[in-house]
């Protein structure tokens, strides 16, 4: 018995130190030996690089140095581990994980890939911190409801009643919660076994004509991602300085609202719009809501201020379109057709050339034609590219 255990531990630290870089820096790993890395920790960060970007070089050293930093502190724990992808020997990869530029440092959370990359600053301790946040327990323990009452949140709630912090069910939640934790907030109410286990979702607290319970399989973390992401990422999104960018990766039209921010009721509007008509556009469209203020530098481009808001405004990456009138919006079917028109390719294009030279005509006005094409988006530059570094937020 004693020798047995004795055998198990010798083995486990002989493996312990196979898959331990000697230098208790990064992992190197290619498509053969990735999930050795991503089976065994809970969270990865995998930098893919090319030997041939200079952003990639300078970020090396770094990157190393913080691998070193979060290896003392953690060790060997199976929590976190630091990988990186050479580009040039491993396409394959590149493809896989979907790499739009060099360096990327992907999140791979409980095998899964996050959809988010890391976007902090390159420096050491902002990479070492980001680590130790992602670590921290993304379910908040409660007693009695009445806790969350307190909670000033703008996030929605999942709330989880478990019998106990080990029971399966309650690791398959916590897998699923750590990778949804930027969308909703995560709750638990430990039961001891009285009563079943179970997850409920709120919009609110008080909110409880939102609520659903979850009906799937309490096991299976895909599942539970599945049900997580339909009902913590809304329908419609608010557009801000810091997520813009991470939108333009998932390369689809933006349909966006400009509105000025005392102004509630347009928003609403737009989401029961999306939601009675629009549902079936979502492979294809983001809708969001922008501050008009905060964002006047597209509306400028289209020829529109404050005064005109609210704006609704389709960017194809090529081009702004602001929709024509925004009481069209109630119109059934007004906004649909206008967001059709753009996918029939550069018609579109024509189609709104020709409609500026008609208006142009009526109106005898000498405006240069050159001057009358689409405004050009604005969003643009800010889609995926290889080897792009930073993005520029003044831009906007
Ligand atoms: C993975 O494979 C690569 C290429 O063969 C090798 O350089 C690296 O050391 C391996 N990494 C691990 C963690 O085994
Ligand atoms: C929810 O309602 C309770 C009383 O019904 C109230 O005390 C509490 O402040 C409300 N919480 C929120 C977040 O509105
Ligand atoms: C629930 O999910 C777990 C984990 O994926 C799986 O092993 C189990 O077979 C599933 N149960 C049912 C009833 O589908
Ligand atoms: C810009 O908007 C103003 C006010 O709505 C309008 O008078 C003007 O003709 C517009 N200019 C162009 C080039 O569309």
């Amino acid at each position: 018995m004693h020798q047995k255990l004795f055998s198990w531990l010798a083995l486990a630290v002989a493996l312990s130190q196979l898959f331990m870089p000697a230098t208790g820096e990064s992992y190197q790993v290619s498509r053969h030996n990735v999930s050795e890395v991503v089976d065994s920790n809970e969270l990865v960060l995998l930098l893919f690089y090319s030997n041939r970007c200079k952003y990639s070089v300078q970020l090396m050293p770094i990157y190393e140095s913080a691998a070193s930093q979060l290896h003392s502190t953690l060790g060997g724990t199976g929590k976190l581990a630091l990988g990186k992808v050479d580009c040039d020997l491993e396409p394959e990869m590149e493809s896989n994980y979907d790499i739009g530029k060099y360096p990327t440092i992907k999140i791979v959370r409980n095998k899964y890939v996050n959809k988010k990359e890391y976007r902090g600053q390159r420096s050491v301790e902002a990479i070492v911190s980001f680590a130790l946040e992602e670590l921290l327990d993304p379910i908040q323990e409660f007693v009695s409801l009445n806790e969350l009452n307190d909670l000033n949140t703008r996030k929605y709630l999942v709330i989880g009643h478990y019998e106990s912090n080990s029971h399966d069910e309650y690791m398959a939640y916590r897998r699923a919660a750590s990778n949804m934790k930027e969308h909703c907030q995560f709750h638990v109410k430990f039961t001891g076994g009285n009563g079943p286990n179970s997850l409920t979702f709120q919009e609110h607290l008080n909110h409880t004509d939102s609520l659903s319970l979850y009906t799937g399989n309490m096991s299976s973390q895909e599942e539970l991602m599945e049900w997580l992401t339909m009902k913590c990422i809304p329908i419609v999104r608010e557009l801000t300085f810091s997520n813009a960018e991470e939108l333009t990766e998932e390369a689809k039209l933006f349909v966006i609202l400009f509105h000025n921010p005392q102004d509630k009721q347009s928003g609403k509007d737009f989401e029961r719009v999306v939601r009675a008509e629009l549902m079936d556009e979502l492979d294809n469209v983001i809708f969001l809501t922008a501050d008009g203020i905060l964002f006047k530098t597209p509306l400028f481009h289209m020829n529109k201020t404050e005064a005109d808001l609210p704006v609704i405004a389709i960017d194809s990456f090529a081009h702004m379109f602001p929709f024509p009138e925004f009481d069209d919006l109630y119109k059934p079917g007004k906004l649909k057709e206008f967001i059709g028109q753009l996918y029939t390719g550069d018609l579109h294009w024509r189609y709104h050339f020709v409609e500026l030279m008609n208006s142009v005509e009526d109106n005898e006005d000498d405006t240069e034609v050159s001057s009358l094409k689409p405004p050009s988006s604005k969003f643009r530059e800010l889609r995926p590219s290889k080897h792009r570094y930073t993005f520029a937020r003044d831009e906007l």
